[in-house]
């Protein structure tokens, strides 16, 4: 009897131009096609590739939480695979990338005794990269979730870029909303003042998602950051204020290490 299998994979942010092969291989192969993808257009270019397409994005919304929305994308995946069908999930840009029932749905599957894994894709940071110049390995890097980020107290290297996704649903707590609220952003802009000035200049970033479109790119001081226009395809970025100080003690360690050998 045929067993189920599942590959996840990635559309990559600017459609059809930015599909892996191996997606696209993937995509084409399947018995069905499950579907997160933002828009109707990227669903009819998957249709041109399967025609056999299962959109999950109708489980936003209503009255389930996001959280809610993540476990029943998971399930229809995994009830394709417990069906014994080749299922393929895809997702838009990275699929493992800031994307929570790709991950499950792999981890789920194998423990059932499935063959099951994820390709990579072309995320929005890799097209950051791309638009703004910027090469982490030079500045060094660092990336949160907006809300993980207000949250957690966590510790902010301000030499290194800091990337943060997701600002439209930066401190939505209930995981109900989808919407940017400027009273939120301005909770994040309060959180950031504590590591950076007030006249640092963010910058707000939207990757160009059609051939025929171009990257959305808002400069603005960070004090002002709560009036930018944001959807919720927006990520922000934010440059280094300095460079990284080099430690004497560390050097001397790797003095000793050479004179010891
Ligand atoms: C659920 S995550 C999905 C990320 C996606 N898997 C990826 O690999 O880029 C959604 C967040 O990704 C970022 N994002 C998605 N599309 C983007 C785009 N076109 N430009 C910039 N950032 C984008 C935004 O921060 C957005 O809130």
């Amino acid at each position: 009897m045929a067993r189920g299998s599942l590959i996840v994979v990635g559309t990559g942010i600017r459609l059809a131009q930015q599909c892996t092969p191996e997606a696209r291989d993937a995509i084409e192969a399947a018995d069905v096609v499950f579907a997160v993808v933002p828009d109707p257009i990227a669903e009819h270019w998957l249709g041109t590739l399967n025609a056999n397409i299962v959109s999950l994005q109708p489980l936003y919304g209503g009255d389930r939480t996001r959280t809610e929305t993540y476990e029943a994308m998971t399930d229809a995946i995994l009830d394709g695979v417990r069906a014994a069908k080749r299922v393929c999930a895809v997702f838009y840009g990275h699929p493992g990338v800031f994307v929570t029932p790709s991950h499950e749905a792999v981890r789920r599957a194998r423990a059932e005794g499935f063959d099951a894994h994820l390709l990579p894709g072309i995320s929005a940071e890799d097209c950051l990269y791309a638009d703004l110049g910027v090469d982490p390995g030079r500045l060094g890097c660092q990336s949160y979730e907006a809300t993980d980020f207000i949250v957690n107290a966590r510790k902010i290297d301000t030499t290194a870029v800091l990337i943060i996704w997701q600002i439209a649903v930066a401190g939505e707590l209930t995981l109900r909303v989808l919407a940017p609220d400027a009273r939120r952003l301005a909770v994040l802009v309060k959180v950031l003042l504590e590591d950076y000035p007030p006249h640092h200049v963010v910058i707000v970033y939207e990757a160009a998602t059609l051939p025929i479109t171009e990257a959305k790119i808002q400069a603005l001081p960070l004090r002002e950051l709560h009036t930018a226009t944001v959807s919720q395809l927006s990520t922000l970025y934010i440059p280094p204020l300095s460079r990284p100080q080099p430690s004497p003690r560390r050097l001397a360690l790797l003095k000793d290490m050479r004179a010891a050998t």
